[in-house]
Parts: structure tokens; C-alpha cells; sequence
């Protein structure tokens, strides 16, 4: 073990940190954001430049995130701190911290409506003729019912992760991420299968790239960000859970690897049937609420695999609001000296508190719309958190990575362990040369395209 890595808690198992970073990577992002940002942008055009945005950023970034975790051994503004010493550079690390701040305090609502949804969607499918719309419109536009479900879910998430790193983590997920995979499979069986679904496959797979602007390129990187976890030190804390002797190459290329192919399933899952069922692709943050159960609602025991379905998105939603939690907390334990309970409590409650605004965008705020981006309280708090925050922090590691730090520690870093394979020029010359000029560029132009036209 690393000289300065004593007392530290370690994954259990080789296999505790692929599960963990998948648990953490596959959730929310995959199911319900990943489908409609593809509505929103046009489709079969979006994945393409997704998958590209996924090699050229998203693997590299990953095992960035990880070697800075490991060689340090600590929380975000630990890491950078212990990497350079006395200088400025442990801001980033700050600002990783806040942004997961922010992504767990509305994640946490989203999470909500899907725990109150394995029941709403027995009572929608059980229904005949319902308007599924407005029963979820009924649902969010209600003040304390999602606030219910929001205290539940953050509770939960604390609950976990006062209990300790590895423990009930690893356990579940092992056992829940292939019960969501059969069953995405079979619902991906059921929506291709409908009458009428040929013209969503179209859609899906067919790319159009009349419609790409600069808006959707930033769409297409605020996702693979959002989606892999990245750019707010989840993955510098799960990777200082590590050893020297464990391998990161191959590790990080199944994360990424599961995280994607979980979310084509989804959108294979959801984009026939919505054509099919006559429903519009560009419904935004409330596709899966609403396409989904009209789905349900015309499969023989559809109210059963509702209810599955939801709960097994909240128990996705959990294992990543897990490494959200886990990355402010290990920051008050690490730097502040705090107790992981009382860290884990106190985080909690002061997330869910930043988190009520959101939850009550489509209530009490209904009227918030930010200037210029037209988007609802959720929307906004989600569109800088991932298209302005997460794209920053991964430029700035990868910064630090590529001139700081010091690209050679770096490279040496991520071949410690008996690495599956090995990374040498080609993933240099991205983190230094390709990661941060294109999200700098993309950034600009999406940022442009998003007030000004
Ligand atoms: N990746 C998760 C999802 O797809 C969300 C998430 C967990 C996340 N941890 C993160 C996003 C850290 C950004 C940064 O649902």
C-alpha cells in the first residue's frame, strides 16, 4: 500500500471499483437525460457526435480524473493540493466540489419523481385513456408530494454513504445493474415491435446533419460529461480509493464502455415507441415520465414492469447520487477533519435545502424562466451545471494533467498496476492538445448559439 494511503479505506475487491464508477456513471444521465437530448437535437446526428465527444474527451478524461485520485490519495481540493503544492490550483478541486453540490441538489428531484412513480405508474397504466401528460404534470406541478420523495431519496443516498465507502455500495449494484439490463431488453423488444415503430428506429438511427449547431455539440459534450460522471472529482474520489497495484486502462474503458451501451439501450427503449404510440421525440425532461408509461399501459402486465422499471431507475439514480455525496463529503473529511456521519448529514441537508428551488420551478416558481436560455428552474440549474461547470473542471484537469502536474507523472500514473494495456503518446497528445481546445471551442460556440440565436 502507498506510504500515504494508510488508514484509508480501499475498494474490497478489484472488481468494488468498476462496479462502483459504473454504479456511479450509470444512472439518470443514461435513462431519462440521455433520450431526450437526443429528441431535443435531432436524433441519429446527436449520438454520432456523442459517441465521437465519448473517444476524443470522455475516455481520456476518465482515466485523468482517476490518476489524480490515486496518486494522491485524497478528496478533490486534496488531490490538486498534494500534486502542487502551494499554488492556486486546489480552486479546481473547489470548484468540482460545488458543482456536485449543485448536480446532487437537483438530481436528487428527478430521482424523487421516478421513486413516486413506482406507484404513480401502476395507477396510470391501470387506467384506460389517461392522459399520461398530465398525470405527470400533475405530479411536478404539486409542492409537497415531490418533496416528499426528494427527502426520501436524499436520505437513502446519505444513509449510504454515512455507512462507509464500499459496504451495501458494491452489493447492490452488483445485483440491481443486471436486473435494469434484462429489462431494458425486454422493453427495447416491446417498443421495436409496435406498430408504427419503424420510423423511430429511423429516427435513431439514421443521422441528419442538417440540424447540428453549435447548441447541439455543447448538448452532445455537456452529456458524455454528465453521463461518464466527470469534470467534479467523482472519479478522483472513487480513484483515491485505490491502490498502486491496481489497473486503471482497462478498468476505465468498461466504465465507459457499459455507461454507453446502457444508454443506446435506452433510447432503443424508448424512440420506437414513441413514434410509435404518436408522441413527440422533443418533449424534453419528461419523456421518460410520460412516454414510458403510455408504453406500459399497452404491454400485458405493463403495471408490473412499471413498477420495476422505476425502481430500478431510482436504484441507478442512487448509486450515482452516492458518488455525488461521497465526493462533498470526503472533501469535509479530508480537509476539514470531519466525521464521515456527521459530514455525510450535514451535506445532505444543505443539498436537498439548494435542491427545493428546483423542485418547486414547476410550482411555486412556475414562472422562472432564465433570460435568453427560456429554461424552467431544473433546466437552468442543470444547463450550467453541465454545459458550463462540468466542461470547465474537465479543461482545467486536464490543464493540470497535461502542464502542471506534469504529463510524464501522468502518463507513468496510469500505467502503475499492470495496466490491461498500456497509454502513452496517443492519450498525452489528447489530454494535452485535444481535450481542452475542444471544449474550449465547443464551449464558445454552444454557449453563443444558446443566448443568441
Ligand atoms: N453519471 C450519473 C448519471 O448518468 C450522474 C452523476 C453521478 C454525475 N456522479 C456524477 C454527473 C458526477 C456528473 C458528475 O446519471
Amino acid at each position: 500500500m502507498d506510504e500515504n494511503s494508510k488508514g484509508r479505506e480501499h475498494w474490497a475487491t478489484r472488481a468494488g471499483f468498476v462496479l462502483a464508477a459504473a454504479g456511479s456513471a450509470i444512472g439518470l444521465g443514461n435513462i431519462w437525460r440521455f433520450p431526450y437530448m437526443t429528441g431535443e437535437h435531432g436524433g441519429a446526428a446527436f449520438i454520432v457526435i456523442y459517441l465521437i465527444a465519448i473517444l476524443l474527451l470522455g475516455y481520456p478524461l476518465i482515466v485523468n480524473e482517476i490518476i489524480l485520485g490515486r496518486a494522491s490519495q485524497r478528496d478533490p481540493v486534496g488531490a490538486f493540493r498534494a500534486l502542487a503544492p502551494n499554488s492556486p490550483w486546489w480552486l479546481v478541486g473547489g470548484l468540482a466540489v460545488f458543482t456536485g453540490f449543485i448536480i446532487l441538489s437537483y438530481y436528487a428531484v428527478v430521482a424523487g419523481w421516478s421513486l413516486a412513480y413506482v406507484y404513480k405508474v401502476v395507477i396510470a397504466t391501470q387506467s384506460p385513456g389517461i392522459d399520461h401528460a398530465s398525470v405527470f404534470t400533475h405530479h411536478i406541478t404539486s409542492v409537497w408530494e415531490p418533496i416528499a420523495w426528494q427527502a426520501l431519496f436524499m436520505a437513502l443516498t446519505v444513509g449510504i454513504i454515512a455507512a462507509g465507502v464500499v459496504k451495501g455500495i458494491q452489493r447492490w449494484v452488483t445485483i440491481l445493474m443486471p436486473i435494469l439490463f434484462v429489462l431494458l431488453i425486454i422493453l427495447i423488444i416491446r417498443s421495436v415491435t409496435l406498430p408504427g415503430a419503424g420510423a423511430g428506429l429511423a429516427y435513431y438511427l439514421k443521422p441528419d446533419f442538417s440540424e447540428v449547431t453549435g447548441r447541439t455539440l455543447l448538448g452532445a459534450i455537456s452529456q458524455a460529461f454528465f453521463s461518464l460522471s466527470l469534470g467534479m472529482g467523482a472519479l478522483i474520489t472513487y480513484g483515491s480509493y485505490l491502490n498502486s497495484k491496481d489497473e486503471i486502462p482497462g478498468n476505465a474503458a468498461y466504465v465507459v464502455g457499459l455507461d454507453t451501451l446502457v444508454a443506446l439501450l435506452a433510447g432503443l427503449a424508448l424512440f420506437p415507441a414513441i413514434f410509435a404510440l404518436g408522441f413527440e421525440p422533443g418533449a424534453g425532461p419528461g419523456l421518460v415520465f410520460i412516454t414510458l408509461p403510455a408504453v406500459f399501459a399497452q404491454m400485458p402486465l405493463g403495471g408490473i414492469f412499471g413498477v420495476l422499471f422505476f425502481f430500478l431507475l431510482g436504484i441507478a439514480a442512487l448509486t450515482s447520487a452516492i458518488s455525488l455525496l461521497e465526493v462533498v463529503t470526503a472533501w469535509l473529511i479530508d480537509e476539514k477533519g470531519w466525521r464521515r456521519r456527521n459530514a455525510a448529514i450535514f451535506m445532505g441537508l444543505l443539498i436537498f435545502i439548494v435542491g427545493l428551488p428546483a423542485t418547486l420551478g414547476y410550482s411555486v416558481f412556475k414562472d422562472f424562466s432564465f433570460p435568453a436560455l427560456g429554461t424552467d428552474l431544473l433546466d437552468t440549474y442543470d444547463w450550467f451545471a453541465n454545459s458550463i461547470l462540468l466542461p470547465l473542471g474537465g479543461i482545467l484537469s486536464a490543464i493540470f494533467a497535461g502542464y502542471i502536474w506534469g504529463i510524464k507523472n501522468a502518463v507513468h500514473e496510469a500505467n502503475k498496476g499492470g495496466a490491461f494495456f498500456r497509454l502513452g503518446r496517443g492519450w498525452a497528445f489528447l489530454i494535452r492538445y485535444i481535450v481542452p481546445v475542444l471544449i474550449v471551442i465547443i464551449m464558445a460556440v454552444g454557449i453563443y448559439d444558446s443566448f443568441f440565436k
